[in-house]
């Protein structure tokens, strides 16, 4: 069989030519990476937890009508996705104050925000990804006016299906990233979510203790993220039938 051709490797995922033009297979590896990648590990089961919760959260935005790349999933660690022009920034939404938040504003972390508050940060590694204005992305043209209000719409969208469906099962969504990818539909184009959602890109805490359920275990040592994400998994009834989790059995003596 053919090599496929890889198109880009990135710290969590490796892209591939897809079957048919337009189309792109992302594979989840098992990498984890924080501060700019200056903290890396491999975290065993990390890219199938995250190819099905993204599975599941861009399967359940197409049924409410929420545009997104994804087509289907391919095997345990492979999606096939519509190829798409990303754009260049990191959208955020925030219910909750944390994370870079907090420490700007000075908010303790858990704060409850008075609405939901979505900010850009312009998606650059050698600049650490810094937080942008409405005014800069009008300027340097990363996106004209009627994208940004598409994306400001997109990312309330998500916000409100992500937030019930944690509510759903005992988890406060604190905030969450996406990226928004351009296809093009002959002339036309629209604007979808894009890349990932998945515990790695978002804040998840236990709504009764507080605790976290997402990459802050990896970025502050907390614990063992298979087992973070596994519970995520478990509560939204993700993990496949016929497969025993992904965490090491417990030995009984
Ligand atoms: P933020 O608090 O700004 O940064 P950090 O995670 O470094 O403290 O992040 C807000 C949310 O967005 C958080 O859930 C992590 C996610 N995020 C990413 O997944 N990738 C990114 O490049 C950025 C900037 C944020």
């Amino acid at each position: 069989m053919a090599r496929r051709k890889k198109i880009y490797e990135g710290k969590a995922k490796t892209l591939y030519e897809g079957p048919e033009p337009g189309t792109i297979v992302q594979y989840f590896k098992d990498d984890a990476t924080a501060f700019n990648a200056e903290k890396k590990d491999v975290i065993e089961g990390k890219g199938v937890l995250n190819n099905l919760l993204s599975e599941y959260f861009m399967l359940g935005l197409g049924q409410v009508g929420v545009p997104t790349h994804f087509i289907k999933r391919l095997n345990m660690r492979e999606q096939l996705v519509r190829s798409c022009e990303i754009v260049p920034l990191e959208v955020i939404v925030r219910n909750y104050a944390a994370g870079t938040m907090s420490k700007r504003l000075g908010i303790e972390e858990g704060t409850q925000l008075p609405r939901p508050i979505v900010e850009y940060c312009y998606k650059d590694d050698s600049l650490g990804d810094p937080l942008v204005t409405e005014e800069h992305i009008a300027a340097f043209g990363w996106a004209s006016q009627q994208d940004m209000e598409d994306i400001l719409s997109l990312a309330l969208r998500v916000n409100d299906f992500l937030s019930g469906i944690m509510f759903g099962v005992g988890i406060k969504l604190v905030d969450f990233k996406i990226e928004i990818g351009r296809v093009y539909d002959g002339d036309f184009q629209r604007l979808v979510v894009a890349d990932e959602i998945s515990p790695d890109s978002c804040r998840l805490w236990d709504m009764e203790t507080n605790q976290k359920l997402d990459k802050d275990v990896f970025r502050r040592d907390l614990g063992n993220l298979t087992d973070a994400y596994t519970e995520v998994a478990r509560r939204l009834g993700v993990m496949p039938k016929n497969q025993t989790p992904v965490t090491k059995p417990t030995l009984i003596n």
